[in-house]
């Protein structure tokens, strides 16, 4: 595991740019997991940014993003498509049809799960996985349980989450009470991780999870087995847990 320090959120940002833009320029057909909510979006403007000034092109990238809403369309102004439109995928030269998110909206919930785990096994696994990390240390939507989900699948989500995301919708109430998410095994089997994690809330939850023990209360803890994981941050780290 790398640590990589960086002073505040948008620092995090140009770092975790530039090591996402380093692997794009390596492979240029680079299979992408991304992450929504607001810790990566200095990342995506830095990425614009590199993009904007010639030196990547997201032409022959494919994207896989983490988790979506069920019941939120991609129009909707808080789908997790929609965020990724107004933050990177409508702001590259991307092409859309190499964008791929769950849908909240398909009939049948379960058929999307597997239609989602085929494409990104058809797409060759995914190579760098963005993730955030949520106050109660979940990633994707993988909430903190007593076992963790392997696959891409349908997911209840908390209390501490619906209140966390309350501040994206008008009311707690509007928050949907459902996800469909990339499971622990689909995220573990990428084949380089990038944590991006900022503001000094989040020291307790990132503590725990990268030095704490392995435990699926902690879903965060799992990716300590990850053989490529990178973490960026601006928060300070004690080294192990009193
Ligand atoms: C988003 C996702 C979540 C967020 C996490 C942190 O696609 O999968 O796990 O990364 O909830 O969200 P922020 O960055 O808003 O604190």
């Amino acid at each position: 595991m790398d640590i990589i320090y960086a002073s505040n959120p948008e620092s995090v940002g140009q770092v975790a740019a530039r090591l996402i833009a380093r692997e794009i320029l390596v492979k240029p057909d680079l299979v992408l997991g991304l992450a929504t909510g607001s810790t990566p979006i200095p990342t995506y403007r830095y990425l614009v940014r590199l993009f904007g000034e010639g030196l990547i092109s997201f032409a022959k990238v494919r994207t896989f993003n983490l988790d979506e809403y069920v019941g939120l369309s991609s129009t909707h102004s808080q789908s997790y498509a929609y965020f990724m439109n107004e933050h990177l995928w409508g702001k590259v030269d991307l092409p859309r049809c190499n964008a791929d998110i769950p849908s909240g909206t398909a009939p049948d919930i379960q058929a999307e799960c597997q239609r989602y785990e085929t494409a990104i096994k058809n797409a060759g696994g995914i190579d760098l996985q963005i993730l955030g990390l949520g106050p109660n240390g979940h990633i994707g939507f993988n909430e903190p349980s007593h076992d963790l989900a392997i696959r891409t699948h349908l997911v209840d989500l908390t209390e501490a989450t619906i209140n966390a995301n309350a501040r994206f919708f008008d009311n707690a109430g509007e928050v949907p009470r459902q996800a469909i998410t990339m499971g622990v095994g689909t995220i573990m089997q990428a084949r380089k991780i990038l944590l991006i994690v900022t503001g000094d809330k989040k020291r307790d939850i990132l503590q725990q999870s990268l030095f704490g023990p392995v435990i699926p209360e902690v879903p965060a803890s799992i990716l300590r087995f990850h053989p490529y994981l990178t973490v960026v941050t601006d928060i300070n780290l004690t080294s192990a847990c009193p």
